[in-house]
């Protein structure tokens, strides 16, 4: 009787479980950076959450992640804050992606993926203490818009840590191998790194977003930008005009 009940409650899991593979083959084949992010920099996920947690001491209350693409980064900051975080990905295959997977390691409801552009999002003024974007900036095609929203969605107090490259906290093996296969694909295709603007910082400075640092190394395909919005400063000409309706109301 045991065994009957037992093999009664196998079959629908045999059922579902290859119906959920074909669905995330699927969605990898849209989305094939997934594959990178599961095993080249499958190490800097769990680093730079370390990392941003060490510095900026916050793990509670919202995090967004801008590209945030599978959620990698936004899992590994879930796993070791009690932060609730919105991953922004302007692709669907890598939103639907990022559902499975947050599914998969418990976190529903702590991670949250969402569908929108960095250039323009869903949701609502001074929501963030922490947002965060890692290798996304670069394929924006308005930097300042994507940067002028950041600061719209930070808390005053809070922080942005944007940019691209990888963590200090990694092994310096890891970091070694990761500078390499980068230099490899540089070669590979030249126009791959994009370089930090120059003026940056007097940019962000002439719209009023004045607490700003740039971040180089440890490598060269390091560069970040750390943003902070002052305590008194609600950014109310920043304002959205649909933030009403925005998730995190
Ligand atoms: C190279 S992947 C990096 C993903 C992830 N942050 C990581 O470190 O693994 C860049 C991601 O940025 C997303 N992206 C590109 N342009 C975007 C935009 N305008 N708004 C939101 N996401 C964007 C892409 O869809 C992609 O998932």
């Amino acid at each position: 009787m045991k065994r009957l009940f037992l093999i009664g409650a196998l079959i629908p899991c045999c059922v579902a479980f290859p119906q959920e593979r074909d669905y995330r083959d699927e969605l990898t084949a849209r989305f094939p950076f997934y594959q990178t992010a599961r095993t080249v920099f499958a190490p800097v996920y769990p680093a730079l959450a370390r990392q941003l947690v060490q510095d900026y001491g916050i793990s509670k209350g919202v995090a967004v992640d801008l590209g945030g693409a599978d959620g990698s980064l936004a899992i590994e900051l879930a796993k070791i804050t009690d932060l609730k975080i919105y991953s922004v990905d302007i692709d669907p295959a890598a939103v639907r992606l990022c559902h499975m997977i947050v599914d998969r390691n418990q976190l529903t409801g702590r991670v949250l993926a969402v569908e929108a552009d960095a250039a323009d999002l869903p949701l609502r003024d001074g929501l963030a203490d922490l947002v965060v974007s890692r290798n996304s900036l670069f394929q924006w095609p308005d930097l300042m818009a994507g940067l002028r929203e950041a600061y719209r969605i930070l808390k005053p107090g809070g922080v942005a840590y944007m940019g691209g490259g990888f963590s200090r906290l990694l092994e310096p093996g890891e970091l070694r191998r990761l500078i390499e296969w980068s230099e490899d694909k540089l070669r590979r295709k030249p126009d791959s790194m994009l370089a930090m603007p120059k003026d940056l910082a007097a940019r962000l400075s002439a719209e009023g977003m004045t607490q700003v640092r740039i971040i180089e190394g440890p490598s060269r395909f390091d560069w970040w930008l750390e943003m902070r919005k002052p305590e008194a400063d609600a950014g109310p000409e920043l304002s959205a005009p649909n933030a009403a309706n925005a998730p995190g109301q």
